[in-house]
């Protein structure tokens, strides 16, 4: 498929699409807004901003036009009640399912709280969006689906036990989701992304991710903790290639739907690896950090050693041009420098 993305952003931009992304003061979600929007698309956000931020939704503001920006309407509403999810719904054509509570270790936590927002939540957007006749449904699965599964790098069809309640609760979406193909006819797609980065990913709290996380604290001067021997490890995807495929997800072909779909680069890059880059590219923009990091006990329910192969995507929906770490790392970068003031 030569270039699909290209062909589909023009097809947007000349005959604009209502779209629905559902946790969109979020990291993910802030940063489909602002592709669709630069893309001239009408979209409805919702989001109870439990972890989502409304300085993420004034950030993308500040990058459109006020035209752009006046084809945004936002509905601070809740996906476990159901009225919110009719009401978001309704005149969509495409729903982009983010809002879910992340992180393993929330989930190891609380099990409740995460499986009410991303197992029932996730089913009242399903109901909403098969009785609104929606014309196509992406939601955000995830590699922790992988489990236990031993084999590398992961391909969609061999799975394991899930390592912690949120892989179940991401587990259960798909699920529920080849359920609803069966049952109503209703076809949607998962996209198993694999640790995403890049601007607007929170590098606070408890439950910030790795990348984030150890920027901040490196540009702070901190210590960073690895959890385990530094030899864990990831296939860590840039932002840019999540929106991608969630838009050649939305624009796919009646063939492509139904399925679930590895989202990453296809590489895997260690703790350890990603500490020295983290540490260079801040390097490369005047921000010096040498330390080394302090190494403390594996973290309950991770799974070890995390790689996708991303064929599927690419040969189903034309993923391609993917960015790999160490330019996502150089384009995030300048925005956390900053965002993230030193101390
Ligand atoms: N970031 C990653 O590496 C990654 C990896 C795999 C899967 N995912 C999935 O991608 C999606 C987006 O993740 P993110 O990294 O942007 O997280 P995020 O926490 O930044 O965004 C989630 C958004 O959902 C909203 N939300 C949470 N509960 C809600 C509710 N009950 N009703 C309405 N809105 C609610 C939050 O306020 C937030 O704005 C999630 O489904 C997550 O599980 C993310």
């Amino acid at each position: 498929m030569p270039d699909r993305y290209n062909i589909i952003r023009q097809r947007l931009a000349q005959h604009p699409q209502q779209w629905l992304i559902t946790g969109v003061a979020g990291f993910i979600g802030s940063n489909l807004l602002e592709a669709l929007l630069k893309l001239d698309q009408t979209v409805v956000g919702l989001d109870n901003f439990s972890t989502g931020y409304q300085h993420n939704l004034d950030e993308v503001r500040s990058l459109v036009s006020p035209e752009q920006w006046k084809r945004f309407r936002l509905i601070e509403g809740d996906i476990r009640r159901m009225d919110d999810c009719v009401n978001a719904v309704k005149g969509v054509d495409h729903v982009l399912h983010e809002a879910a509570l992340g992180s393993v270790p929330r989930s190891v936590n609380d099990p409740i709280a995460t499986h009410e927002v991303n197992i029932s939540g996730f089913l009242n957007m399903l109901v909403a969006a098969r009785d609104a006749e929606v014309s196509s449904f992406t939601y955000a699965a995830s590699s922790s689906t992988y489990g236990d599964h031993p084999g590398l790098p992961k391909v969609e069809d061999l799975i394991g036990q899930p390592l912690s309640p949120y892989a179940v609760t991401k587990y259960a979406n798909e699920l529920y989701a080849s359920v609803f193909a069966r049952t109503y006819g209703f076809k949607t797609i998962g996209l198993r992304y694999f640790n995403v980065f890049g601007k607007r990913q929170d590098p606070d709290g408890a439950y910030a991710a790795v990348i984030p996380k150890w920027t901040a604290s490196l540009i702070h001067g901190d210590d960073v903790v690895i959890n385990g021997d530094g030899e864990t490890s990831r296939d860590f995807c840039y932002i840019d290639n999540v929106v991608q495929v969630n838009i050649l997800s939305a624009t796919s072909e009646e063939e492509a739907r139904n399925q679930v779909y590895n989202v990453a680069v296809g590489d895997r890059t260690t703790l350890i690896q990603l500490y020295d880059g983290l540490q260079s590219v801040l390097g490369d923009n005047g921000v010096s950090c040498d330390k080394r990091p302090v190494f403390g006990p594996f973290r309950a329910g991770d799974v070890r050693h995390s790689q996708a192969n991303v064929d599927k995507a690419h040969r189903l929906l034309g993923y391609d041009n993917t960015i790999p770490l160490a330019e996502g790392l150089s384009r995030a970068m300048p925005w956390y420098i900053q965002f993230v003031a030193p101390r």
